[in-house]
């Protein structure tokens, strides 16, 4: 009951679509036409420069993490904050009341793993820019950093099972929504950052 609670909980927060809002507010558009079609960060900076990218980054990271410290509170427990910060996820990336097309929950997992435990969000933050930084594929480090969660988690929590089994739930999310990517990445079509892009594909 704790469990569905703080999912529903988290659900809901995370339907509050970052990219999607500040694409309508500030450029009149749906980011989900744009670009690669995501309503996230990448996207947005992608379409909407890097300012409005950079505050749709940190709202995405903001409510996951506001949802992890709600349902931490209230059920007085950090894994039903965990849930809740999965709960976020799955609203960002299947928001209901955008049809179930949303964004690919980086940020939001980001902002979640940082609240349940900050060296493990340092972590996956480190890895993320480096894999940026070298290769200038934001996807692939998102793809890498989603792969290193349930290998954390099982490092820094071997003796709580539940705690690697989400991990690996937030990993299959991130990869299964990075199909398009991985594709492209193979072939070689992938978009740098920085490489403006205002096509639909
Ligand atoms: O976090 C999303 C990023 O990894 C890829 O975004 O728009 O290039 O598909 P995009």
């Amino acid at each position: 009951m704790k469990i569905i609670a703080s999912l529903l909980i988290g659900y809901l927060i995370g339907c509050f679509q970052s990219a999607y809002i500040i694409s309508r507010i500030k450029g009149r558009l749906d980011i989900r036409k744009y670009g690669s079609g995501n309503a996230g960060t990448t996207n947005v900076i992608r379409v909407m420069g890097w300012k409005a990218g950079i505050i749709t980054f940190f709202m995405d990271v903001f409510k996951a993490a506001i949802g992890v410290l709600i349902c931490s509170l209230i059920f007085d427990d950090i894994l039903m904050g965990y849930y809740a910060g999965v709960g976020v996820v799955i609203g960002h990336n299947w928001p209901v009341f955008l049809g179930f097309r949303g964004g690919k929950g980086i940020a939001a997992t980001i902002g979640l793993l940082t609240v349940v435990d900050i060296k493990i969000g340092l972590i996956v933050i480190g890895i993320m820019a480096l894999v940026i930084f070298i290769s200038r594929y934001v996807s692939l480090g998102s793809i890498l950093m989603a792969i290193s969660i349930p290998i954390l988690m099982a490092i820094f929590y071997t003796d709580r099972p539940q705690y690697i089994v989400l991990g690996v739930i937030l990993m299959i999310f991130a990869l299964y929504n990075h199909r398009a990517n991985i594709k492209r990445l193979l072939n070689g079509t992938e978009n740098k950052l920085g490489h403006k892009k205002n096509l639909s594909e």
